[in-house]
């Protein structure tokens, strides 16, 4: 009797217990597995003492192709299933913005990809950049565009209509034309190209960031600049040409509106799994980047795991954000020392 007391505390607790996984630096590096990514997945999906499922969910700032997609990628290099239910990548909460928007300029990405993105979520009309360009190509001097470009875009005369407002997606594959079209934009009147706002405010159209990262780590030695260091260029240019300050809107980790998505998400997942949508009382989140993962997660209310496999390299816990339940090796050690203290 006590053996069955003791094994129902211990699925009880495992019930009221749940991961939140960063992606790059935790489970993968790009497209390489870290090869303790692909246990930690065994485990959490019954592969333990208990033979029952640990929740988890997946929240990375990642970005540029379509949930599916980077689910079933993921699920092949982890080995595990993936569903799109536990998933979060940086523009998914970005869905609900369908319903106030029919006309958008969609920005970053390889290729189509990203206006595929908008378009799963519901936008009507989805303009990219190279629409733009193959309409007047003198809007972008130094744009060297190709003819394959130019039939695989949809141009019209976007001085006939009005963009409603610009979602900046994933990475700009070309600072310069996507930064004068979006200043063009932001200096229209109410997302007319070819006009100049008198008033710069209030005929301004909004603008939507996926995520917020300056840097991002890649196969070169020092990290790349990324989506926050492109902003911060709009936001300088913005100032030097108007006088004003920029409004925007910044989504992905760790800004609040995305870590509330994320509790929607788990509480789906808990009644997936558990048939019960109850938030669990102890969330874990891992992560490598203390600036993005670990406050977000404290600012929450997490518990926090900094791992040594991606951005995070220092001695210790971070000074600025240190991760409330310690630094770890790896993902493996993280999930092993969170289950041996609910259970
Ligand atoms: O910086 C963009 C992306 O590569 C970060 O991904 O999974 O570490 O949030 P993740
Ligand atoms: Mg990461």
């Amino acid at each position: 009797a006590q053996i069955q007391d003791l094994s129902g505390k211990k699925v009880r607790a495992a019930k009221d217990m749940a991961f939140v996984f960063d992606i790059d630096g935790v489970l993968v590096h790009g497209d390489r597995l870290i090869p303790e990514g692909k246990r930690v997945l065994e485990i959490l999906n019954g592969d333990n003492e208990l033979g029952i499922k640990i929740p988890h969910i997946f929240l990375t700032n990642g970005s540029g192709k379509p949930e599916t997609a980077r689910c079933q990628q993921l699920s092949k290099i982890l080995h595990s299933p993936i569903s799109t239910d536990q998933f979060i990548q940086s523009h998914t909460p970005m869905r609900a913005l369908a319903e106030y928007y029919k006309t958008v300029l969609v920005v970053g990405g390889e290729g189509y990809k990203c206006r595929e993105v908008a378009e799963q979520y519901g936008f009507i009309d989805v303009v990219v950049p190279n629409d733009i360009v193959a309409w007047d190509e003198t809007i972008a001097p130094y744009r060297v565009f190709t003819d394959a470009e130019r039939a695989t875009s949809r141009p019209r005369d976007f001085s006939k209509i009005n963009i409603e407002a610009i979602m900046v997606f994933s990475d700009s594959r070309d600072y310069a034309t996507d930064m004068q079209i979006i200043m063009d934009l932001l200096r229209s009147e109410n997302g007319r190209l070819r006009t100049v706002a008198k008033d710069p405010i209030s005929q301004r159209i909004p603008i939507y960031f996926s995520q917020g990262d300056l840097l991002c780590p890649t196969e070169h030695p020092i990290p790349r600049m990324s989506q926050g260091a492109f902003r911060i260029g709009l936001e300088a240019m913005y100032k030097a040409l108007t006088g004003e300050d920029l409004e925007r809107v910044v989504y992905g980790k760790p800004e609040l509106a995305t870590y509330k998505y994320a509790d929607e998400v788990i509480a789906n997942w808990m009644e997936q799994i558990h048939n019960d949508e109850r938030l669990p009382t102890n969330i874990y989140m891992i992560g490598d980047n203390p600036a993005s993962d670990i406050i977000g997660g404290n600012m929450y209310g997490w518990n926090t795991c900094l791992v040594r496999t991606g951005v995070y390299q220092g001695e210790g816990n971070d000074e600025n954000n240190p991760a409330s339940f310690g630094v770890f090796k790896n993902v493996l050690k993280a999930v092993q020392t969170a289950i041996r203290k609910e259970l």
